[in-house]
């Protein structure tokens, strides 16, 4: 932005954003600065987030696997945990490989693996909000995104066709949800949160049909907890996929990776 001829963010919006609370005040100062085009849109910027909302809301995008990423008001904000998933997803990832992302949201995880591993691409969501916005991501990545529950408004013809799966749903038991901070219970809707009284509903959901939409040694993705991990493991295998878990210590981040058997002899 170019309010100041200083590339630092002045002493005064650090210590505004401090004393609203962000513990990362010199960070998210640097963020806003950089977005906001003139001194009244930083000033209006700090005042949103002071009064609680997500950085990522008050500036529209947020950093993904170094990409930026569109997210649009209301719609979950891609988790810096999520990338363990992304980085998983596309190691398995073959150049022109069928890709889905269900549950997608702003379609973060599905950016990383089209720009970086081009193929054919869809996603899904059943928010509104959230397929409006995954479009503005993936659409200029060649992606499809569709509007409906898990795996309805996919095309038919994906059925059996589908190499990489992802799934990165809502899995907070519901009586966690209260428990969450401020910024996610007041400002991303609770269907992109609350996963049922175990937080295991849409993982059960999305495992029990993948075995249809997947290719021959096709592999699906879920992000679950590391509480949840037996259980998630459990109901992937319960729905005829091999499974095994991968965890990154550093990031907190616990995946359940599924892979569809190839065909036996006929
Ligand atoms: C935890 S957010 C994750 C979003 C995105 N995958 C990510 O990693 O940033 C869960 C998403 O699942 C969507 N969702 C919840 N239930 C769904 C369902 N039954 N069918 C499709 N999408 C659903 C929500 O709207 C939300 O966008």
């Amino acid at each position: 932005m170019s309010v100041s001829p200083s590339p630092v963010p002045p002493a005064s919006l650090v210590s505004a954003l401090r004393a609203a609370g962000c513990v990362f005040a010199e960070d998210e100062a640097r963020v806003l600065y950089d977005t906001a085009r003139d001194e009244a849109e930083l000033t209006a910027m700090v005042e949103r987030r002071a009064a609680g909302l997500p950085l990522e809301h008050v500036v529209g995008w947020a950093e993904f696997c170094g990409l930026r990423v569109a997210v649009d008001p209301g719609v979950f904000v891609p988790r810096r945990r999520t990338e363990f998933l992304a980085r998983q997803a596309l190691a398995r990832t073959r150049p022109g490989a069928t890709v889905v992302d269900l549950c997608c949201g702003t379609g973060a995880v599905a950016a990383v693996l089209a720009a970086r591993s081009p193929g054919r691409l869809h996603a899904a969501d059943l928010d509104p909000a959230a397929v409006r916005c995954a479009r503005r991501n993936l659409g200029p990545l060649g992606g499809e995104v569709h509007e409906g529950d898990l795996y309805d408004p996919l095309p038919a013809a994906l059925a059996g066709q589908v190499d990489i799966l992802i799934a990165n749903g809502p899995y907070v038991p519901t009586g966690d949800v209260p428990l969450l901070p401020a910024e996610a219970r007041d400002h991303e809707r609770l269907i992109a949160l609350d996963g049922g009284a175990d937080g295991l509903d849409v993982l059960r959901r999305v495992a029990a049909r993948a075995p249809r939409w997947l290719a021959p040694g096709g592999h699906l993705f879920v992000e679950t907890s590391e509480r949840q991990a037996d259980a998630a493991l459990a109901a992937v295998r319960a729905a005829g996929l091999t499974a095994r878990l991968v965890e990154d210590e550093e990031l907190y981040a616990t995946v359940v990776v599924g892979t569809a058997r190839h065909a036996g002899p006929a």
